[in-house]
């Protein structure tokens, strides 16, 4: 088990990491000219995948894809343990340049400089399926066919694109992936004996506390769910107020009740609801019903799901006081994941040999590797992004801090390995 820590040309290592950020963040990479916007079974979630491919051939990894497209590349034989890096390349809808995109691009950095630095680092580079949800309205599903959390049912019929509203088992055959085969997918998993992923926070607390390293030992779980509120489409100029079943309104009352519980709940719970659709939609009628999205988190167990079980029961009860009905339909659920001490022991050991300043941490968004933390002693690290703002073409981030992060997962793998 090396010992000594090695430091790497960080400014060589921060050039290539933007050059390919600056790459994939080019016409061939996004459907959008106004963000990033790649997601499963696209022609530029395609061409995405084939800069990795080329660039992990050149490292001559073996490259191949899961049965649903999941990315796979290994410097060693089958069978062989191998310690994993990775996370996903596709993006949100309204994406920026580094969710994601900067954590393969920083594995795919640990793999060149395992090759040029000749330290013989047995490595798995994973890029997964649609972590993002932005194909099929479900987060980190790439990862959950990995590691079993779905099942064929969703994937034959409930799991339907947001574009054309047809299955995903049917787009995954459309790309020519083999849904059929979609538990093998859990064999990826099978020669790791660890794993690492890099993502910005997403948030400022690096920034505001002048870290340039999180090392990150817990992810909050989640809850994803939608509330539709049945009330009665009226006219909206010739019905009285008293006459009215206006479902927008009992959905205000569970937006403002949300707040309230996720504040209560305490311990970095939250809640928010970030889609709202009215039907018909139309400025002279009252709603007849009303859609509202939840997305509900929190590293504390209990206070996120009682979040959730509390808000459904608000729904239903003023709904009902008000002549109207309330339906409540989960989505998906993960729980929170605590990660791998070790893990953790060995990034922090890196940090702190590397000199620069550095915190542990929790993460409240979700990352691929909460879905399998439960199979793989898993860690992630943090690297800052401008002001927190993600989920948007603002998205700023700095190559030279992933390169630092290179530098610590490669240290900390030499020390596990
Ligand atoms: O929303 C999330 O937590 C992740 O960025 N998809
Ligand atoms: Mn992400
Ligand atoms: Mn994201």
């Amino acid at each position: 088990m090396a010992t000594e820590q090695l430091t790497i040309d960080r400014a060589k290592s921060a050039e290539r990491i933007g050059r390919d950020i600056e790459t994939l963040a080019g016409p061939d990479y996004t459907l959008s000219d106004e963000a990033i916007r790649r997601y499963a079974y696209t022609h530029v979630y395609r061409n995405t995948l084939d800069y990795f491919i080329r660039e992990l051939e050149a490292l001559d990894f073996e490259v191949y894809e899961d049965p649903v497209g999941t990315l796979v590349a290994r410097n060693r034989p089958a069978g062989e343990k191998v310690f994993g890096v990775g996370s996903h390349c596709d993006s949100n809808r309204n994406g920026g340049r580094y969710d994601g995109t900067m954590g393969v691009v920083t594995a795919l950095e640990v793999c060149r400089l395992n090759r040029e630095l000749e330290l013989g680092l047995p490595l798995k580079l994973i890029s997964f399926l649609e972590e993002e949800g932005s194909g099929f309205g479900q987060m980190l599903l790439g990862s959950r066919i990995v590691a079993q959390r779905v099942d064929e049912e969703e994937l034959r019929e409930s799991f339907r694109a947001v574009d054309d509203g047809r299955p995903f088992w049917e787009h995954a055959e459309e790309a020519g992936y083999e849904p059929g085969r979609w538990r093998e997918a859990i064999h990826i998993l099978d020669d790791l004996y660890g794993w690492i992923e890099l993502h910005i926070e997403q948030a400022r607390v690096l920034q505001d506390t002048a870290n340039r390293i999180g090392i990150v030992n817990a992810i909050a779980g989640y809850v994803h769910a939608d509330v539709t509120i049945h009330g009665r489409s009226d006219h909206a100029g010739a019905t009285p107020m008293d006459f009215r079943l206006d479902a927008g309104l009992v959905a205000a009352e569970c937006m403002l009740e949300l707040e309230r519980l996720a504040r209560e709940a305490g311990g970095g719970t939250v809640g928010t609801v970030g889609e709202i659709e009215l039907k018909p939609g139309l400025i002279n009628a009252v709603p007849g019903e009303a859609r509202f999205s939840l997305d509900i988190r929190g590293v504390d167990e209990d206070g996120f799901r009682s979040v959730a079980r509390d808000i459904a029961a608000f729904a239903e009860r003023v709904a009902g006081e008000r002549g109207m009905t309330a339906e409540y339909a989960q989505r998906q659920a993960l729980p929170s994941a605590r990660l791998d001490g070790r893990i953790v022991g060995a990034l922090e050991t890196a940090a702190e040999a590397s000199g620069e300043s550095y915190m542990t941490m929790h993460s409240g968004a979700a990352h691929d590797t909460m879905s399998i933390a439960d199979r793989v002693p898993s860690a992630m690290v943090f690297v800052p992004c401008k002001d927190g703002i993600s989920h948007s073409p603002e998205e700023d981030a700095n190559p030279a801090d992933a390169a630092l992060g290179a530098e610590i997962m490669l240290n900390a793998i030499r020390m596990l390995s």
